[in-house]
């Protein structure tokens, strides 16, 4: 089984995989697929629940999705993502959310934000819970950002962007998630920092990879230019119960293979 260490040793010598799982199924799929690190993502809001952010997701909807996916993943490793103002209130409370995630069965947990966390995060690894930091588009503060913008444009955000991750590499996080980052202030926090970087959409030289998996298998339907559809499961899952639908309407199914006599 993979561990935080082995993720920071991956470091340089092989990039690191990580997507995200919701549930039952889609989490045995990436564990068999040998996909390294699973997020139970707070995009969970957006790709299961159909919110139009991350905002509305509660703890309780985390806990949920963490317990299902560690049945459908027994030996993975499993990061939580702690839901909008679950940590950002006190160091206490987020040190409880945190607890609580991994009760239900995750091996570590990730926050977004950068120096204004530093505290909360070295309360949390110093509770035993290890910690994924998260830069750049950060999706629970998109009200502040003004929408879904690329981080790292200007000399000022990109001086920002490489204080953040030096000082979440100094509180002990294990490694940083950076979502929409150009591609050379990505390279450069991953030159800058021992711990791994994994982008979504911060281009080639991140250490490791992470997409959310109703993206990969094309049952979200948005072009994304950051990500790539390696198939199109809504277009499947739509045939198949269209399939369904015409022939119950015809009387083909059920047919003699699906009867008892
Ligand atoms: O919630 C999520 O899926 C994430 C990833 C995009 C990193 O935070
Ligand atoms: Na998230």
């Amino acid at each position: 089984m993979i561990n935080t260490k082995k993720i920071i040793d991956m470091k340089g010598k092989e990039p690191i995989t990580m997507i995200t799982a919701y549930d039952y199924p889609t989490a045995r799929i990436a564990s068999e697929a040998g996909i390294d690190i699973i997020l139970v993502g707070d995009s969970l809001g957006n790709v299961i629940l159909g919110y139009d952010s991350t905002i509305p997701v509660t703890m309780e909807d985390m806990l949920m999705h963490i317990k299902a996916v560690r049945r459908g993943a027994p030996d993975a490793f499993i990061v939580g993502d702690m839901p909008f103002l679950s940590y950002e209130i006190s160091p206490e409370k987020a040190v409880e959310n945190a607890g609580l995630m991994l009760k239900a069965g995750a091996n570590a947990i990730k926050l977004e934000g950068g120096e204004p966390y530093a505290e909360t995060i070295r309360r949390i690894i110093n509770a035993g819970i290890p910690v994924m930091g998260h830069l750049g588009f950060t999706p629970q503060s998109v009200n502040l950002l003004g929408g879904h913008k690329v981080q790292g444009k200007t000399p000022e955000s990109r001086e920002k962007l490489l204080k953040d991750a030096k000082i979440l590499e100094e509180v002990g996080c294990f490694s940083i998630v950076l979502e929409l980052v150009v591609e050379q202030v990505a390279k450069e926090i991953t030159e800058n920092v021992k711990i791994p970087t994994i982008g979504i959409g911060a281009g080639r030289h991140c250490d490791g990879q992470v997409l959310v998996f109703h993206d990969i298998v094309g049952l979200t339907t948005m072009d994304l230019k950051f990500v790539k559809r390696y198939a199109n499961t809504y277009e499947i899952m739509l045939n198949a119960v269209k399939s369904y639908k015409t022939e119950v309407k015809n009387k083909v199914f059920p047919s003699k293979d699906n009867i008892f006599e």
